[in-house]
């Protein structure tokens, strides 16, 4: 059957979006996905530029991306290309954000005026419809379908790839002293119509707290100007073990 894709993005041979710019990579079927140092809150409203957190957020994205690939989780990342930049599979995307949440914080809270740091009894799966003029509502898997943003069966799958990657990077986190609180998944298919995890993973799409606190390492940090962004991110990478030359 043919699949319908009335949302996907066909990307031009270079499309710049409000974190990084994807272009044609040197063979068919390849992008090259480059960490630009924007910074953007509430759809776009709150922008910054912040020197040096395209460079951190690019070496925390291959670390993690490498670390979901060793660990059977199947992702876009190729090779690394250089300080900025890697090289990932073009994918026809799902036009959904999968957010996994441990811990409640953020919007949950904010709709469901649930008790900020209450820690889940298991993960909590959602799914957002990635749409920048609706500011990326809330969707139940009915609406999904209904919208053909996806078959039942792949979301299927890009649930049991949401909680996989979940447990390996909360348990990882929580190994350099950090709580997941929750993050943020995309993912898409190739011509074959396999389904990788794609996009990047970095403390700009999920929210770290420092164990047992509610202490932000990650976007809030901006968000709520609790402090300073390059800080807090260079903390995180140099927790990982990153070495960020010109940092
Ligand atoms: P949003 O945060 O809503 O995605 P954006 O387009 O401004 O907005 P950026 O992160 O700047 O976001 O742009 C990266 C774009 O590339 C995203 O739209 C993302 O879905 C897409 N993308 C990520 N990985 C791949 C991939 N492997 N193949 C095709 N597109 C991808
Ligand atoms: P959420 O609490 O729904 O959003 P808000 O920022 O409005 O409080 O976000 C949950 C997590 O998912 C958080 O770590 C941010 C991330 N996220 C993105 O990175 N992009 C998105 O489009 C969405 C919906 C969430």
């Amino acid at each position: 059957m043919e699949t319908t894709w009335p949302f996907v993005y066909n990307f031009p041979m270079s499309y710049e979006g409000k974190a990084k710019i994807m272009k044609d990579g040197p063979k068919e079927g390849t992008l090259v996905m480059l960490f630009k140092d924007d910074v953007t809150a509430g759809n776009g409203k709150k922008k910054a530029v912040i020197k040096g957190k395209g460079k951190i957020n690019k070496a925390i994205t291959l670390k993690l991306l490498k670390l979901l690939h060793d660990n059977g989780v199947p992702t876009h990342l190729i090779e690394d290309i250089d300080d900025r930049s890697i090289l990932v599979k073009r994918l026809k995307i799902f036009p959904l954000e999968v957010v996994v949440r441990n811990i409640a914080t953020g919007s949950i809270v904010r709709r469901l005026g649930l008790e900020k740091g209450m820690v889940f009894k298991r993960p909590l799966f959602e799914l957002f419809f990635k749409n920048d003029d609706l500011h990326d509502p809330m969707i139940c898997q009915e609406h999904a379908f209904m919208m053909d943003l996806i078959y039942p069966d792949d979301l299927l799958i890009v649930r049991n790839l949401s909680m996989r990657a979940n447990e390996i990077l909360k348990q990882y986190f929580d190994s350099i002293g950090f709580d997941l609180v929750d993050i943020k998944f995309e993912f898409g298919v190739d011509e074959n119509e396999e389904i990788y995890l794609a996009d990047e993973i970095s403390p700009d799409t999920m929210r770290l707290w420092e164990k047992g606190t509610m202490t932000s390492f990650d976007k809030d940090v901006f968000r709520e100007d609790k402090g300073d962004l390059l800080t807090t991110y260079t903390e995180v990478a140099k927790r990982m073990g990153l070495k960020i030359e010109g940092i």
